[in-house]
């Protein structure tokens, strides 16, 4: 039967399995401690170009820095050359990732144009080859995270899945949406469940979770081992908590408070500034405090004001005024 609950990927035990899906731009250190710290059972990190690894790109390096309160932590490599992924692969294998994910979903044109991301959907074979020589040289489970197909009219989760278990993963993820959807229209978890009937090894949901009785809905709907959620997490890092209470108490927990989403904007502003420096920290804040602020009063005109906030102490100064109006409202 599945449900909420611990999960098991080769070697690695997650204490429960809800998951902190991998986003470019989004799920970086600073963001996947603090949805860790809130009870995701799994947190995974930004795409990395294993091309890039092996030219020991410099940029690529510090999206590959982990912090030790992070584990269990999942790495996503995109590439198409099975050859380059292992070696990639074996120039990664003293660092502390418990899990080494392979990109089968990405959907932009510069990447399917190389014949990563979800163009590896078009060709189950080498699907399998990567996984393979990837299992080879890792002594860590090995994931794919694929989509439902490329288009509607080659939907072909299933093969790919198979073809992905055949190669030696340890666990593969479903996005039931096809390539030609990006993000749009609702995620399909038939096909989540039609993978779940066919494999042997655990199958991760992945679209449209976005609190506890989603989450629920999709366990019972697809029969899947884990739940993956990416999109309703951004500026929520507490929604891994409230699925955690949906689960425990059968009941939706009270949102955060305005003071406890504004210390946790501050906590992950100073961690910005401490992986990133001041600059970069701060631009790279101004998207996760409009998502914050969503829906609260007076945050269409703070937007404005954020998107302009060049250090930490106008951070502070506009979160305080509107946090404290909310408050005393
Ligand atoms: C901004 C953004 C960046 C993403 N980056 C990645 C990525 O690097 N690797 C990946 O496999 N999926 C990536 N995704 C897809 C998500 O992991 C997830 O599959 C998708 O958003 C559907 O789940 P959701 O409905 O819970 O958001 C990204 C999605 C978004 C919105």
């Amino acid at each position: 039967m599945s449900g909420y609950g611990k999960l098991q990927i080769g070697n690695v035990t997650l204490d429960n399995n809800i998951i902190l899906g991998p986003m470019a731009g989004v799920s970086d250190l600073p963001f996947r401690l603090l949805c860790r710290e809130m009870g995701a059972g799994l947190v995974c990190m930004e795409m990395v170009s294993a091309k890039a690894i092996t030219y020991k790109n410099k940029n690529t390096n510090m999206l590959m820095e982990i912090h030790e309160d992070e584990h269990p932590v999942s790495l996503q490599l995109f590439g198409s050359e099975p050859e380059i992924m292992q070696q990639a692969v074996e120039m990664i294998k003293d660092r502390p990732y418990d899990i080494l994910d392979v990109n089968m979903g990405c959907p932009v044109p510069k990447v399917v144009g190389n014949g990563e991301g979800s163009a590896l959907m078009k060709n189950p074979e080498l699907i399998e080859k990567i996984v393979k020589a990837l299992c080879q040289v890792s002594d860590r489970p090995v994931t794919v995270k694929i989509r439902k197909g490329f288009t509607e009219a080659s939907v072909n989760a299933v093969e790919c899945a198979l073809a992905a278990q055949e190669g030696g993963a340890a666990a593969v993820a479903v996005h039931g949406r096809t390539r030609e959807q990006y993000y749009s229209g609702q995620a399909d978890w038939s096909i989540i469940a039609q993978v779940k009937e066919a494999l042997k090894i655990p199958v991760i949901g992945n679209g449209d979770v976005v609190d506890g009785p989603t989450a629920k809905r999709m366990f019972e709907e697809t029969g899947c081992d884990g739940v993956m959620v990416a999109r309703a997490a951004q500026g929520n890092p507490f929604l891994f908590r409230e699925i955690k209470s949906y689960f425990e108490t059968g009941e939706t927990c009270p949102r955060p408070t305005s003071k406890e989403i504004y210390d946790t904007v501050i906590r992950h502003a100073d961690l910005q500034l401490k992986y990133k420096g001041e600059y970069i920290g701060i631009r790279e804040m101004r998207k996760h405090v409009s998502w914050y602020t969503v829906g609260m009063p007076g945050s269409a005109k703070f937007r404005n004001q954020i998107n302009q906030m060049e250090d930490m102490d106008s951070l502070k100064k506009a979160c305080g005024l509107l946090f404290c109006n909310e408050a005393n409202q």
